[in-house]
């Protein structure tokens, strides 16, 4: 099979946002406890973080952080995790049904995150609270000093504000399983008037609005379409949500549905698009409202255990999905896909990072490892820099039982200027079939291959449970000739030029 791409320096698509590689951090499950703190673990520091996931989401080069959620965040109440640890109460979390020691609160957060060289995406509550509950936390954050909250920041050991920038209107007001879950007319008039009062107490936040939580829920559309006509002049962002499962395993073709999910990803992106520039021209406003795809990833191998957990522990086994191979190629698939929409997505969260849904693994006997996700997210978080160019690559597609015209080859190629690298990202969904790949550079003087490697050749369903972490991109053996090369069936390629 042939498949080829044309690269084209001055063909730009957009610059990359960085905070288009960002993850996400709930309060749940063991995500915080025995995830990212675990005061009692060999390797935790004077804070009680986990050095050794520290070390692992600083591999993944992660920029941002959303926080504290999720479903979680719509009963939360911020206060419970600040000051003297020895004072903060245990409360029930009614979306999880867990309990919550508030052992790690919003203190904790910021420093964590600073450890890990990443900035908050801060959410506040929309669910069981509002407009006060908002300006309050941003006055704590926020506020420099001279006022009750911003003064108690400073006696919980916070001198200097958190500057915290980038906030989420609420999470999942669309979803009947939401704490405080509403219509679109009553979060639109709520989130309106509480990012009005969050920009009264610094006006440089940028505010996410929540879209759909799906594009399945029978809102879509209408939610996106009523909230910005209300909220259009207060919010930056709009946010989208999907997860993506495999369900048919008894039939061999599920796998060609499976990979070309990419496709329902580009849909919905688009789709939302076009609502907020339909919302923009009836508005005949000359702002453009752009995408936070504040939560993503396959999610569905812990869903029959999820159901077997008994409620009221502190940090249990909750969505601690496994990852096998093809959910590495579908999330490479995927993060080419926002790569392409990196015109208007702007900020995307993997969501999440440490055992909950996440790339990386922390286990019963102290030990930490690496699901087969964490290669992909990790290589185009740290090689996907500079530009997205325009995508040129032509190869024969397939039909799938939900999906037309899916291309075997999925391909997206950055520049980075300032290093003079060009990086191809590059997946062949063919199961059986070798791709010959041909890169064309036209009028780009290109020296050298600077690295290639390949992901490839492992059982689909394989994992790497147990820590044995035997799924992993290994270095190519490239062709002589650097502009041609041989994709393998079933294959995650990364190929960086100079
Ligand atoms: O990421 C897991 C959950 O998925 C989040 O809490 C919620 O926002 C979404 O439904």
């Amino acid at each position: 099979m042939q498949g080829s791409t044309k690269i084209q320096i001055q063909d730009v698509v957009a610059p990359i946002d960085r905070r288009l590689y960002g993850s996400f951090i709930e309060q749940l499950g063991r995500a915080v406890y025995t995830g990212i703190y675990q005061p009692d673990h060999p390797t935790a520091d004077s804070d009680g973080f986990r050095t050794d996931v520290i070390d692992a989401v600083k591999t993944l080069n992660v920029p941002l952080i959303r926080y504290p959620g999720g479903n979680f965040l719509s009963q939360y109440r911020w206060e419970d995790g600040i000051g003297p640890k020895s004072q903060r109460p245990v409360r029930l979390d009614l979306a999880w049904r867990e309990l919550e020691t508030n052992q790690f609160g919003l203190h904790e957060f910021m420093r964590w995150a600073d450890k890990v060289n990443a900035v908050p995406n801060m959410a506040v509550n929309l669910g069981t609270r509002g407009i006060q509950a908002a300006a309050d936390l941003v006055e704590y954050c926020n506020f420099p000093k001279g006022t009750y909250l911003s003064d108690l920041r400073r006696q919980n050991g916070a001198e200097h504000p958190f500057a915290i920038k980038t906030w989420c209107l609420g999470n999942e007001m669309d979803g009947p399983w939401e704490i405080g879950a509403k219509s679109a007319g009553e979060y639109a008039h709520l989130a309106n008037e509480t990012a009005k009062a969050m920009r009264r107490v610094d006006d440089t936040l940028e505010l996410v609005a929540c879209g759909s939580s799906s594009m399945d829920n029978p809102t879509f559309g209408n939610w996106e379409e009523t909230v910005l006509d209300a909220c259009y002049d207060n919010v930056d962002y709009l946010s989208l949500h999907r997860y993506y499962g495999y369900y048919n395993d008894d039939d061999p073709t599920e796998l060609d549905n499976f990979l070309g999910k990419n496709h329902d990803l580009d849909d919905f992106i688009k789709g939302v698009v076009a609502m907020c520039d339909a919302v923009k021209a009836r508005k005949r406003s000359t702002k453009t409202i752009n995408l936070s795809f504040d939560e993503w990833n396959v999610w569905y191998h812990s869903n029959d255990a999820d159901t077997q957990v008994t409620p009221w522990q502190v940090g249990p086994h909750l969505l601690e999905d496994i990852y096998n191979f093809e959910d590495a190629l579908l999330i490479g698939s995927l993060l080419m896909t926002l790569l392409r929409n990196a015109d208007r997505v702007k900020i995307a969260c993997l969501a999440q990072l440490v055992n909950v849904i996440a790339p990386i693994m922390t286990d019963e006997n102290g030990g930490i490892w690496r699901q087969s996700i964490f290669y992909p997210f990790m290589q185009v978080a740290n090689y996907g820099q500079g530009v997205v160019l325009t995508d040129h690559s032509t190869s024969s597609t397939y039909n799938s039982r939900e999906f037309t015209d899916v291309a075997y080859l999925d391909t997206v190629t950055t520049y980075d200027a300032a290093t003079q690298t060009v990086t191809v990202f590059a997946e062949n969904k063919h199961q059986t079939e070798t791709l010959d790949f041909e890169l064309n550079f036209g009028e780009l003087m290109i020296d050298r291959l600077l690295d290639a490697t390949q992901f490839y050749g492992y059982d689909v369903k394989a994992d790497n449970r147990d820590g044995h972490m035997q799924l992993q991109p290994l270095p190519a053996r490239t062709d002589t000739h650097h502009a041609n090369t041989k994709l393998q069936p079933l294959s995650w390629n990364v190929l960086r030029f100079k």
